[in-house]
């Protein structure tokens, strides 16, 4: 089971998350052609040192960077390196933040120069499943609900949705309890509380769901080389509903 927290401890993940936030905003414009990603790796985990936060990836299971940078045909975890972006790349940055002993963890896609009508609409249902999947966690629904709604429209866009990787309970640790598949069925799984912790973070492909993973030991990529998205957010459930604590001052889901 996954800690049920208190509203006192949901403002200590929030402070983080808030870091996790502003970290995405400020790596933003450095993701141009040119940049290699162990420089962008660079600039987000300085940025978060110099927030007072420490780089929780580092070390984790022996994951040796602050950042995973998963370019085009990776799913997750791809190892920042000597890799130079070029225009068109797809790439998703995934960092976890520790803020005295608080953990808040977002992963976010962005579009390399001119990018294809196809990594963009990939780029927006991956974002709408995120969306989606945020507004059935709510009290009372089961968190089958959130998974069955991701599947659902991304595999109704044509899309197919990854299944070895699934959001997690977070708090004090990185992966606390409960998984949260992004494909099952409505009504299953543990019915969802206030008090609960959890990311959403769908990684949807162009092609197939299966992956592979690099001789690193941790790089998935997909097996068929084809695209793969994903964002993530780190939310707590209310009384009223989900709060979004990764939320970014200017993403889309303040437009609504
Ligand atoms: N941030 C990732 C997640 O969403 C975890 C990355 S694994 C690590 O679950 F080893 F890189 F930390
Ligand atoms: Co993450």
């Amino acid at each position: 089971m996954t800690s049920i927290r208190s509203m006192k401890e949901i403002e200590k993940i929030h402070e983080a998350c808030k870091v996790v936030a502003k970290c995405h905003k400020h790596i933003k414009p450095f993701v141009q052609p040119g940049i290699t990603t162990m420089e962008l790796n660079d600039i987000a985990e300085k940025f978060i040192r110099d927030q007072g936060g420490i780089p929780e990836q580092i070390g984790y299971m022996g994951y040796p960077y602050a950042t995973c940078t998963s370019v085009n045909d990776e799913i997750c975890h791809g190892f920042p390196g000597k890799y130079k972006l070029k225009s068109g790349d797809l790439i998703t940055i995934d960092t976890v933040v520790n803020l005295e002993g608080w953990l808040g963890d977002s992963a976010w896609s962005y579009a390399v120069g001119e990018v294809s009508g196809k990594v963009k609409k990939l780029m927006e249902t991956t974002l709408k499943c995120l969306y989606l999947g945020i507004e059935q966690a709510v009290p009372g629904n089961r968190i089958g609900d959130i998974s069955h709604v991701i599947q659902t429209y991304a595999e109704g866009k044509g899309y197919s949705v990854v299944r070895d990787f699934t959001g997690h309970g977070i708090g004090r640790v990185m992966h606390d309890g409960l998984a949260i598949p992004h494909f099952g069925k409505p009504g299953r799984g543990p019915r969802i509380v206030p008090g609960m912790v959890f990311t959403i973070e769908p990684m949807i492909n162009t092609g197939t769901w299966m992956c592979k993973i690099d001789d690193n030991g941790w790089t998935a990529r997909t097996l068929d080389g084809g695209l793969s998205c994903q964002y993530e957010h780190t939310i707590a459930i209310t009384e009223e509903g989900p709060l979004i604590m990764t939320l970014q001052e200017d993403e889309p889901w303040n437009k609504k």
